[in-house]
């Protein structure tokens, strides 16, 4: 397991850790059918609904919430926690729910502002300003791994660690390479813009570098999906 003296709790991202704006509204259209079989139990035979516990989800790295405004209205029966590690994102996300006319009482919290790197303690000290009333049991990081030092990674998988119970998942998306081979030309060109822009960024190796940090905070990989333009979702579960 990796000390979290390593991790770089100073690393704050900035405006210039945004993605080109445009890219969620496409994403969350594609996302939605996938999140669904992931996130909501089929259907229950004896529809016994009173013991289920209820699938909340901590959105890391929300960006302006474009993504978790969508899946709020899409996945009714889902409770999300939107978090970002910038004001700005912060504030812009909760005008993304407002202007989304999502209800009041709706299943998307009022975002609260979480940097990954930050300890467990600052984790559930976020989690409970947000007043999530059941435990996370999923945690969704959306175009982070490789617009981010691999410390966020680290941070992911260690404080998922600590937050989630057993059998909680972490789903990440985006782009990745497999066994350290890129996925196509395109991954190539994005690889060096993403290090021109910041060297610490870059494109993860999913078989090399995520799925063994998973490992060694006691996650393991249940399933890849191959969507649009090269990009992987990706489920991890704490065993
Ligand atoms: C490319 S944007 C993705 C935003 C959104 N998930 C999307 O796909 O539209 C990357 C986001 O990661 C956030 N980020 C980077 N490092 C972070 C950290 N250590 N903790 C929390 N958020 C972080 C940035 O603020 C930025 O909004």
């Amino acid at each position: 397991m990796s000390s979290t003296s390593e991790l770089e709790y100073d690393y704050v991202p900035t405006s210039n850790s945004w993605a080109a704006p445009g890219s969620a509204s496409r994403t969350k259209v594609e996302l939605v059918p996938y999140l669904r079989d992931i996130l909501v139990p089929a259907a229950d035979p004896t529809n016994d609904t009173t013991s289920r516990q209820p699938v909340v989800v901590l959105e890391v790295a929300s960006g302006f919430g474009e993504h978790v405004a969508y899946f709020g209205q899409q996945l009714p029966s889902v409770v999300f926690q939107p978090s970002e590690a910038q004001d700005e994102c912060v504030r812009g996300i909760a005008h993304t729910i407002s202007s989304t006319n999502l209800d009041p009482r709706s299943n998307v919290n009022a975002p609260v502002k979480l940097n990954v790197l930050s300890p467990a303690s600052s984790w559930r000290a976020a989690l409970a300003s947000g007043n999530v009333a059941d435990p996370v049991t999923v945690i969704l990081a959306i175009n982070l791994l490789h617009i981010s030092p691999f410390a966020s990674t680290q941070a992911l998988f260690d404080r998922g660690s600590q937050i989630l119970p057993r059998h909680g998942k972490i789903i990440t998306y985006g782009c990745f390479k497999r066994h350290d081979e890129f996925a196509g030309p395109g991954d190539v060109a994005f690889e060096k813009s993403l290090r021109d822009r910041d060297d610490r960024w870059g494109i993860r190796d999913l078989d090399g570098q995520v799925v063994p940090e998973a490992s060694r905070h006691g996650f393991k990989l249940v399933k890849v999906y191959n969507l649009n333009s090269n990009n992987l979702l990706v489920v991890f579960e704490k065993q």
